[in-house]
């Protein structure tokens, strides 16, 4: 694939991981991924911005084969997936410098031993002279790492958010083509990396809205040539309320828990509320985080297994926690042989979800009548707090 023209001497030059299934080793890719790199040609200097996972180095590469000078690689995030390659770039051209934020030279020069006099640092809200092009750099904390920064090319009006708006999506459109696929994965991303920082994404929002911007290139999946779009969708991921949805994590072991999901289910659907329901045993964690992101209200579903929750169930509970949602209200179901803690191993595990723990309804052996009308009402309960709370 040639190197595609965003703008006038602006060009994407990437590379698509089609077959890239895990990140981080933790996060499910289920359509690969891309790591976009740009190359912004001003009519005195020449900069790249940000560039590819070091397993595909040689794709840049091939594209800066007949590119003779850089001078700046910026360097918007520190995380190997986006600055991976800086080494061989600035083997490849001795005099080029990397430009990045304090803290982001800090975590370069520990995470890839790059010398430090190969830096300028830059603050919030500078400038460099590209000629006839200027890079502008916007901090901007925690999107993904404390040091990230976007940079806006004021010219071409093009916002390059390294990992802010991204997708993890494999894909040779340039652009967003397909919109319904495109949010699908823009909010896949968004519930796996972003949620934990709301509020600081709230603030970088809030400060975007100054900027004339006509075309948003992520270091992740295609680019947006319509930036409300994904800013429409971020807005109402960080800012909107939660939905009148419950999201309810489970496993059974033999049939008790099962039996009670299958019940709760039903009755939370009789009353009007939307389920969703993840069997852990064989569930995409990347779809439950998804659902995280609208749900106002996690049930978790366990048997008992030595005294505490099934462990599939505390890495589930310890992700959420994790993911900080916007959760307003939380309860356990599930069942016991001869003693249970599941509910108090389980809220402790927990601390960063602000929610309201809702009475949990715990069966000894398979669930009987008291344990359906328990779950009965459990139901109503959450119905009608999602309907005093005007959830959706
Ligand atoms: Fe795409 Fe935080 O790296």
């Amino acid at each position: 694939m040639k190197a595609r023209q965003i703008k006038t001497n602006v060009y994407w030059v990437g590379a698509i991981d089609w077959d890239r299934r895990l990140f981080d080793a933790l996060i499910p890719l289920p359509d690969g991924t891309s790591y976009n790199s740009y190359l912004v040609q001003g009519s005195q200097k020449v900069a790249l911005i940000d560039t590819v996972d070091p397993s595909m180095t040689h794709v840049l590469m091939a594209y800066l084969e007949n590119v003779p000078v850089i001078d700046y690689v910026i360097a918007n995030h520190a995380e190997q997936d986006h600055a991976g390659s800086i080494p061989q770039i600035l083997a490849k051209y001795p005099d080029a410098k990397v430009v990045t934020t304090p803290k982001g030279r800090d975590l370069l020069v520990a995470l890839l031993l790059i010398p430090e006099d190969r830096f300028i640092t830059v603050s919030d809200g500078e400038t460099l002279s590209l000629g006839n092009k200027t890079l502008e750099f916007i901090h901007a904390p925690w999107v993904h790492w404390p040091e990230t920064m976007l940079t806006y090319l004021r010219e071409d009006k093009i916002l390059f958010p390294c990992d802010l708006f991204g997708s993890h999506l494999a894909t040779t459109d340039l652009y967003v083509a397909d919109e319904g696929q495109v949010y699908e994965a823009a909010k896949r991303y968004f519930a796996e990396i972003m949620m934990p920082f709301r509020t600081s994404i709230e603030k970088h929002l809030e400060k975007l809205n100054s900027y004339k911007v006509d075309v948003i290139a992520p270091s992740h999946g295609p680019l947006h040539d319509k930036a409300s779009f994904i800013m429409e969708a971020y807005r109402s991921w960080v800012l909107g309320p939660p939905k009148n949805i419950v999201v309810l994590p489970y496993i059974s072991m033999h049939g008790s828990t099962q039996k009670m999901v299958e019940y709760f289910v039903g009755a939370l659907a009789d009353r009007g509320v939307t389920v969703k329901q993840f069997n852990l045993a064989a569930t995409d964690i990347g779809k439950l985080a998804m659902t995280l992101v609208d749900a106002a209200t996690m049930v978790i579903g366990t048997p008992t297994v030595l005294v505490g929750p099934h462990p599939n169930i505390a890495y589930a509970a310890f992700l959420a926690n994790a993911l900080r949602p916007r959760l307003q209200f939380i309860s356990i179901i599930g069942s016991y042989g001869w003693g249970s803690k599941a509910v108090e191993q389980l809220t402790g595990m927990i601390p960063n979800l602000k929610a309201e723990v809702l009475a949990p309804v715990l069966s000894k052996g398979f669930p009987r009548e008291e344990d359906f009308q328990a779950l009965n009402n459990l139901a109503s309960t959450i119905a009608q707090k999602h309907k005093e709370s005007g959830f959706a």
